[in-house]
């Protein structure tokens, strides 16, 4: 299937690692421009460097973008304006796990860092690329959620908190921009095998058991669903959430 994405501009948040990076690759392949954005700039420009590996004539650029700082997102929308003229698709993917304690035990510091970032961060995003998309004429917004954004996870309350919040966002954001050309959706990846999860081989083991297909997945596999969901092909999906979680939320 040809998503068509050829010359279009697509922001994707956390592209210096992980589901990010793939999914900056799976868009790179199907033709888009990037605006790759992140903390983590040197990762990013790694992450163009593969890009170019796989199509000589790709486009990206880097942006130092702190995901929960407003400001940062307003930078990172006007690299979209300045390096190619206009924003189609958004993708808000930059997220952390947080401090893993139970919820009497998680100091209202580590909860505001993970509803910084993984909330509001998605939240100031949506508002900066909102108007640009609608300059466009329309576009497309994928929010990176989880199956924690509709389940609960026992030492993760701020993480389950804010995954949730972003999948009610999203719903409401997509009822808003219905009727003027802006889908917006949120998409839920099971554990999925990246730096996030950590290394222990143990506790991976005991990850890859809880999901019916029997094993983690992979970047690539989150990276193709958003680049579906980017595309004119998902023309009549909006305000969806789609798990990509190898049957986890069927149980
Ligand atoms: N890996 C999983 O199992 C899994 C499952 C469900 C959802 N997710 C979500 O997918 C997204 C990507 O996670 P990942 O697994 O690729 O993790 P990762 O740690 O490999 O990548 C996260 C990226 O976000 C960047 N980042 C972190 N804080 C940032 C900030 N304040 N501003 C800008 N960038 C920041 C990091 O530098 C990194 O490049 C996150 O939103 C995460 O919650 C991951």
């Amino acid at each position: 299937m040809d998503l068509e994405l050829g010359g279009k501009a697509a922001i994707v948040t956390g592209a210096a690692s992980g589901i990010g990076r793939a999914i900056a690759l799976v868009l790179s392949r199907e033709g888009a421009d990037l605006v790759l954005a992140d903390l983590d700039a040197a990762g990013c420009e790694r992450t163009l460097a593969l890009m170019r590996a796989e199509r000589a004539d790709a486009r990206g650029v880097v942006v130092r973008a702190d995901a929960s700082r407003y400001d940062d997102h307003e930078a990172t929308v006007n690299a979209a304006l300045d390096e190619y003229g206009g924003l189609d698709i958004a993708v808000n993917n930059a997220g952390i796990g947080g401090e893993p304690k139970i919820t009497g035990e998680l100091g209202p510091e580590a909860w505001r860092r993970v509803i910084d970032v993984n909330l509001n961060g998605v939240y100031y995003a949506m508002h900066a690329q909102l108007p640009a998309l609608l300059a466009r004429g329309g576009g497309a917004i994928v929010n990176i959620a989880s199956i924690l954004g509709q389940a609960g996870w026992r030492t993760a309350s701020a993480y389950v908190a804010s995954k949730h919040g972003v999948v009610g966002l999203t719903k409401t954001a997509a009822l808003e921009y219905a009727t003027r050309g802006i889908r917006i959706n949120a998409v839920g990846p099971g554990f999925i095998e990246t730096p996030i999860l950590g290394d222990d081989p143990e506790a991976l083991a005991q990850l890859a058991a809880l999901h019916p297909v029997g094993r983690l997945g992979q970047p690539q596999e989150v990276g193709d669903l958003v680049a579906w969901l980017s595309s004119a092909r998902a023309s009549l999906v909006t305000g969806a959430y789609y798990p990509v979680d190898g049957g986890y939320l069927a149980q």
